[in-house]
């Protein structure tokens, strides 16, 4: 029971962290510099997408990273290829993309097929290619603190820190769910000496024990796990920021596409206890395309591995 009596008075008072609006302002920050290449001699930055299969997540993602290339003046192309599609053969499209110089970077959308080795596939991409972030070279390098390309949610997600003036250092973050693409680098990133940065990480996953008390502790939760509101206001401290990279398609028989996209909080009763969080949709996701664009851009410019 708080000591002061009133305590109601400071609830809803979040802030909302605006994803949607900070990457358009993101892009439009890439788009004038698309211009500014042009204006230099050089062509258009030229991101490739590798789709395989029919994955309705997959389409829709792909096809709006190939739009939002379109939006900032990117050339884009869109490499589909039948679920059925051998290692060997989705391994030599990797090696032309690798080989074809009007490419800049280039995707492989994630999930592939069972029969595909998904590791195998993403280290065959040139690191200096591999705008996702994925590769082994640049995970390794953003251990390090070289340049490198980072991967695209956590760096949204540390943008979005950033560009909301939070004061992360000496913080205490507690990251739900251990993948490659979020919860494990995020958690790297958070713990770098820099800003945003510096906090001290704990990082839970399915075999965690005692989760509930970890994330009483946190000062940032960031909630990446992939169950639909799973982060409930009881295990939420006063105050903290909620950071939500949760988009479960769950059905919902009232809307035309018979699914809605679900965070891994429940942003209801969550929301009033926290200084900030992100909704969803609107939070991170949009800021996945938009720093997947700047690495893009970064590509083209060859600013990280010359
Ligand atoms: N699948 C889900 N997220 C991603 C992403 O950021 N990149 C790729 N390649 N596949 C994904």
């Amino acid at each position: 029971m708080p000591f002061w009596p009133f305590s109601n008075s400071i609830n809803n008072m979040h802030q909302l962290i605006d994803g949607k609006a900070t990457a358009a302002a993101i892009r439009q920050e890439i788009a004038a510099e698309v211009e500014k290449l042009l204006a230099a001699g050089q062509r258009r930055p030229h991101l490739a997408a590798v789709l395989v299969g029919n994955d309705g997540g997959s389409e829709t993602y792909v096809a709006n990273k190939i739009k939002a290339c379109e939006d900032a003046g990117f050339t884009s192309t869109l490499l589909r290829f039948d679920s059925n599609i051998s290692e060997a053969a989705l391994l030599a499209e990797v090696a032309k993309l690798n080989a074809d110089e009007q490419i800049d970077g280039f995707i492989v959308q994630l999930p592939l097929p069972g029969h595909i080795n998904a590791e195998k596939v993403n280290e065959s991409i040139d690191p200096r290619k591999d705008v996702d972030g994925f590769h082994a070279v640049n995970i390794g390098r953003m251990v390090l603190n070289l340049p490198c390309y980072l991967p695209a949610t956590p760096h949204g997600i540390i943008e979005l820190l950033k560009r909301y003036n939070i004061n992360t250092q000496g913080k205490h973050c507690v990251v739900l769910g251990r993948s490659h693409i979020v919860g494990s680098p995020v958690s790297i990133l958070l713990a770098r000496n820099t800003q945003p940065g510096n906090c001290t990480v704990t990082l839970c996953h399915s075999r965690t024990a005692h989760l509930k008390e970890h994330l009483l502790q946190a000062d940032i939760i960031v909630a990446a796990l992939g169950k639909p509101e799973f982060v409930k206001a009881d295990m939420v401290k006063e105050g903290a920021i909620v950071i939500d990279v949760g988009t479960t398609r769950v059905s919902d028989s009232s809307r035309k596409s018979g699914f809605r996209l679900a965070g891994d909080v429940d942003f209801e009763q969550v929301a009033p206890k926290c200084s900030y969080i992100t909704p969803v949709p609107g939070g991170v996701g949009p800021m996945t395309i938009a720093m997947l664009l700047k690495n893009t851009l970064h590509a083209a410019k060859k600013d990280f591995y010359g």
